[in-house]
């Protein structure tokens, strides 16, 4: 393994000139109003940030808070039910959360980009791909109609589309479900976003066409200087194409690192449940482990120094909470240099005082053979399948 230390070391980073985050995340919490019963608090207290030409990775299961933060990012949670409870994101040092809808409409679209996780529900079939671009570079840039078509074409040829001169007076029904996802990313590409959030790009494509439309998202991230928040519940993609790795569970950060160090060694019992709930190809089991297998054995928290326990929401706290009643429990501990998981709010972390998770990290070239992400069968770096 590469020596960690030197590499989140941001002298390594490529070239960008960023010594700041393009965008960062401090605290978030978003809950939706339920109608009966309590609000649902879909992220309680999330921080990230993402510095320009990197790619941050957010896994986690199903409904731990990953699109409804990537969702606040461009405030498109439906409001109500949802309600921004606490917290700021930070883009180019401006407060999205505090941004009129006027000025929100102005970051849509073109400083900031979605892929969302339905590209079927998010075209509409009654227009054509071609006008549905151009809708989204009229309203953006000031060209002329003839300037925004010329634009969709070269986004539509930057993306692979064959024949764009022809493909682009189509509806989406005459697109396969690759293509669509294609003029998708063509669509939130054409206005150079500094930022694209791709939630779960490729999650509905077969094998060959996910690899072909990462592959894409990371070469326009080269050729554009652009970063991009990938949400993706496969460790393989999150091996292949993250520069570091956000761990989320029930609306909270429970790991933190760079992919190298993620993947080495994972510290929080979640994020080692999730490796090891991974099929190993050649490894013969009755059954396979489980998440639940290892959060729910108690040894599993009783790793760490006196004082330092894994936050997980199914436990009772430990007896030496730093917290008055209502008062957050939960911190992001820097375990280790670069390495942060969320514990319970002790006593001896109250002491501590971590810093936010912060990583001008970059993986380079060389660097993609290295992760190790081996699945039993002697493969490096992950195959998508997993
Ligand atoms: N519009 C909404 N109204 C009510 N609850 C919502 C709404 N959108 C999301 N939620 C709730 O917020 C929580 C987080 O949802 P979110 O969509 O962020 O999950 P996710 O991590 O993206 O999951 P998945 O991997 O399935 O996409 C869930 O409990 C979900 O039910
Ligand atoms: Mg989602």
């Amino acid at each position: 393994m590469p020596d960690i230390t030197a590499q989140t070391d941001s002298s390594a980073a490529p070239d960008t000139g960023a010594t700041k985050p393009l965008l960062e995340i401090a605290d978030l919490a978003v809950s939706f109003d339920n109608a009966v019963g309590a609000r649902i608090q879909a992220v309680d207290g999330a921080y990230l940030s993402i510095y320009p030409r990197q790619t941050l990775a957010v896994v986690g299961e199903s409904g731990c808070g990953k699109s409804v933060t990537a969702m606040s990012i461009l405030q498109l949670n439906p409001s109500p039910p949802a309600r921004y409870d606490r917290g700021s994101i930070l883009f180019e040092g401006r407060d999205l959360l505090s941004l009129s809808e006027p000025e929100m409409r102005q970051i849509r679209g073109s400083d900031i980009a979605m892929i969302f996780q339905e590209p079927m529900t998010s075209l509409n079939p009654v227009y054509t791909i071609g006008d549905q671009i151009m809708e989204a570079i009229l309203l953006h840039q000031e060209v002329s109609k003839s300037e925004a078509r010329k634009i969709a074409l070269d986004a539509l040829k930057d993306v692979g589309i064959p024949e764009p001169e022809r493909r682009i007076d189509q509806y989406p029904h005459q697109f396969s479900g690759g293509m669509r996802q294609r003029v998708m990313i063509a669509m939130a590409l054409a206005c150079q976003p500094k930022l694209l959030l791709a939630d779960e790009p490729s999650t509905a494509l077969d094998v060959t066409i996910q690899a072909q439309i990462l592959e894409l998202i990371d070469r326009l991230k080269v050729e554009r200087d652009m970063a991009i928040m990938l949400i993706t519940h496969d460790l393989g993609v999150v091996a292949e194409n993250a520069d570091v790795v956000c761990v989320m569970y029930a609306g909270r950060v429970v790991e933190y690192a760079n992919v190298f160090e993620l993947f080495e060694e994972p510290i929080h019992p979640y994020t080692r449940g999730l490796f090891n709930s991974i099929p190993k190809l050649g490894e013969m089991r009755d059954r396979l482990i489980t998440i639940s297998d290892v959060v729910n054995s108690p040894e599993e928290f009783q790793k760490l120094d006196a004082g330092i326990v894994p936050w997980w929401p199914g436990h009772e706290p430990p007896p030496d909470m730093a917290v008055s009643p209502g008062g957050d429990v939960h911190v992001l501990h820097e375990i280790k240099p670069n390495h942060w998981i969320g514990c319970w709010r002790t006593e001896t972390l109250e002491g501590h005082r971590s810093r936010r998770p912060d990583l001008a990290f970059y993986k380079t070239e060389a660097d993609v053979e290295m992760v190790t992400y081996d699945d039993g069968n002697g493969t490096q770096g992950g195959d998508g399948d997993s």
